[in-house]
């Protein structure tokens, strides 16, 4: 089928059902919901046998819904209605929520149900659960309506709030009233509930110091205890404030009213107020959960759960630290674990936008990762694998590459490219990478590309080197009892040899050093040079600044600009 997607916004969800759809041999063409008359033209020349509105935030024009059947995918169960139908479930305690997938009339989210699919909930943000529960249901919803809808004889089921099945309602959008917080009287759990319930947006609206303030990234602090809503300790970019029955870190912050009004480290934008406070150190999940190290049977899995996957220079060089103590561990397998949402998505853009000098810190902040990519490609002691739990984007997807091997599972999407990114050349060793594990015609097509890869063609394309479950669920399992195996392999001894065998062959014909000063100097010219596209790129980004149109390469229909039938 044509599948016309309008949307918002290219996200994580829609990128995978993108994925999903065309590997499924669908033809996808993507049109972002600019405006009625934008979209109305987009129908008229894709003229499309179905349209699919994955993340849409304005109704669907009359002129469209009318004449053509969309999908609308809305993170609810059956019968909820509104736009902030996470916020509510968090809050609400739901034990179960879910995707369902309704016909596009003229109430808003009110139409016809095709298909829909639960889940249990997680306590964990409102952005973790979009990005895995709710995109693996709107995967499975949304192939089975468009299954249903083939077969040309189901009938989409009328939303009638009178029968059984229909459990939820419609609900206004959640005001900042509805999540505020009591430090005197709400537990650390309420507490919890409230910060997930708006994280990624819009973050709930607190006082720190006195300032006006937006919290995001909270975890439970287990031992500190203090003065109920009292600052208590540091920790990497996050602070540690007193509960009445205990404490959370807070890792982010925004403050609408700064120079720069953006998510950013909880210790940067409290700065100097916040010195005297005594530095917890977070070599462990205790404390804030951000880099950890843990083994069992001759394998170090080193975790480094950077919100929402992005790498400052700072958290590039704890990471490096803390890869070189396990390197030094009795071990024989490293695994890199990443994230639980993302892998990594390469450098921080936000603290480098906020930076003083942004094409300094760009500098600083690529060489870090550089350097974390040096030590793993050059680790010759131990077998190195990257566990990608979680998505991973531009460099992140490279420094994953680094490792001696790339394990997934099927719900993983890949964004191995820098060109949206103001045409920004990349480093991370990829010119040494791509050839090596991709051969060198997949890495020119690795590198041309700009969309997103599901995992078989990472897999084709080289990198990926296994897919170890469908479902992220028992994903960690499959990678311990695999990692382990690894160990515990006879011919491991043989393995290494063989590494560093090719490790220096290829250091022969070609030093590191020397794709690096190759990279760094096309970089060069990306943050000092006198084109400014990366600058502009990295604001529009971080400002979430709307598309004013969608790029032809996800726009099939505006490529050949031809008109095939008018929406009446
Ligand atoms: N630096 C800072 N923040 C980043 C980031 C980065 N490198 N990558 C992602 N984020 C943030 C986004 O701003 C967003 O923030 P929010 O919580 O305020 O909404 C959040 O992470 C999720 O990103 P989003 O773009 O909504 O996720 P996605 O899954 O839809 O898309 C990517 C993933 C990787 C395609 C996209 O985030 C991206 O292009 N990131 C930039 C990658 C990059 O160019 N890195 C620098 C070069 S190495």
């Amino acid at each position: 089928m044509r599948i016309l997607f309008l949307c918002h916004a290219f996200n994580s969800l829609t990128q995978r059902l993108f994925v999903v759809l065309r590997e499924e041999g669908h033809e996808v063409s993507v049109e972002f919901d600019i405006n009625d008359a934008l979209s109305v033209e987009a129908v008229e020349v894709y003229v499309p046998d179905l349209i699919i509105a994955p993340f849409l935030k304005r109704a669907i024009p009359e002129r469209i819904w009318r004449y053509h059947t969309c999908f609308i995918i809305h993170p609810g169960i059956p019968g909820d209605r509104g736009p902030s139908a996470l916020d509510w479930a968090i809050l609400n305690r739901e034990k179960t929520w879910g995707v369902t997938v309704l016909q596009a009339n003229e109430e808003m989210d009110g139409g016809d149900i095709w298909a829909s699919m639960e889940f249990p909930m997680r306590f964990a943000t409102k952005a973790s659960l979009y990005r895995n529960e709710v995109t693996q249901a709107a995967v499975e919803a949304m192939l089975l309506a468009i299954q249903r809808f083939q077969s040309r004889q189901y009938k989409p089921l009328p939303l009638d709030y009178s029968a059984p099945a229909i459990r939820g309602q419609a609900r206004p959008p959640m005001p900042q009233a509805d999540r505020a917080i009591d430090w005197q009287q709400d537990s650390t759990e309420v507490i919890l509930r409230k910060i997930h319930s708006a994280d990624g947006f819009p973050g709930v609206q607190d006082k720190i110091l006195g300032k006006e303030l937006f919290l995001y990234d909270a975890w439970e602090e287990r031992r500190l205890q203090g003065r109920a809503g009292e600052l208590l300790a540091r920790c990497g970019p996050a602070v540690c404030r007193a509960t009445r029955d205990g404490a959370i870190w807070i890792g982010h912050l925004r403050d609408k009213n700064d120079q720069h009004p953006f998510k950013l480290p909880a210790t940067w934008l409290l700065g100097e107020q916040i010195n005297d406070l005594p530095e917890t150190q977070a070599n462990t999940q205790e404390a804030y959960p951000e880099i950890w190290y843990e083994e069992e049977d001759q394998v170090g899995y080193l975790y480094f759960n950077f919100y929402n996957g992005a790498m400052s220079t700072t958290q590039c060089e704890r990471l490096r630290d803390a890869y070189r103590k396990a390197v030094q561990r009795d071990t024989r397998v490293i695994v890199l674990m990443g994230g639980n949402d993302f892998w990594s998505n390469g450098m921080h853009l936000n603290i480098i936008e906020a930076a003083q000098s942004a094409a300094d810190e760009s500098w600083r902040n690529i060489n870090a990762i550089d350097d974390i990519a040096l030590d793993i490609i050059t680790t010759e002691s131990k077998l190195t694998i990257s566990a990608l739990r979680g998505n991973a984007g531009a460099g992140g997807v490279f420094l994953a590459r680094a490792a001696d091997e790339v394990w997934t599972h099927e719900a993983v999407i890949l964004n191995p490219h820098y060109k949206d990114m103001g045409n920004l050349y990349g480093s991370e060793y990829w010119t040494y990478l791509l050839p090596r594990h991709a051969g060198k015609e997949n890495a020119q097509r690795i590198t041309q590309a700009r969309l997103p890869m599901g995992i078989r063609e990472g897999l084709d394309l080289g990198l990926i080197d296994a897919v170890l479950t469908r479902t992220k669920s028992t994903f960690i399992g499959n990678v311990k009892q695999r990692a382990r195996e690894l160990a515990s392999d006879p011919a491991f001894e043989n393995r290494l040899a063989h590494k560093s065998r090719i490790r220096k062959a290829d250091e022969q014909r070609r030093s590191l050093q020397s794709y690096r000063d190759q990279e760094l100097e096309r970089m060069r010219m990306n943050f000092y040079g006198f084109d400014p596209s990366y600058h502009v790129a990295r604001y529009n980004f971080v400002y979430k600044v709307p598309k004013s149109r969608t790029p032809l390469t996800i726009a099939l229909h505006r490529r050949t600009g031809e008109k095939h039938r008018s929406v009446p």
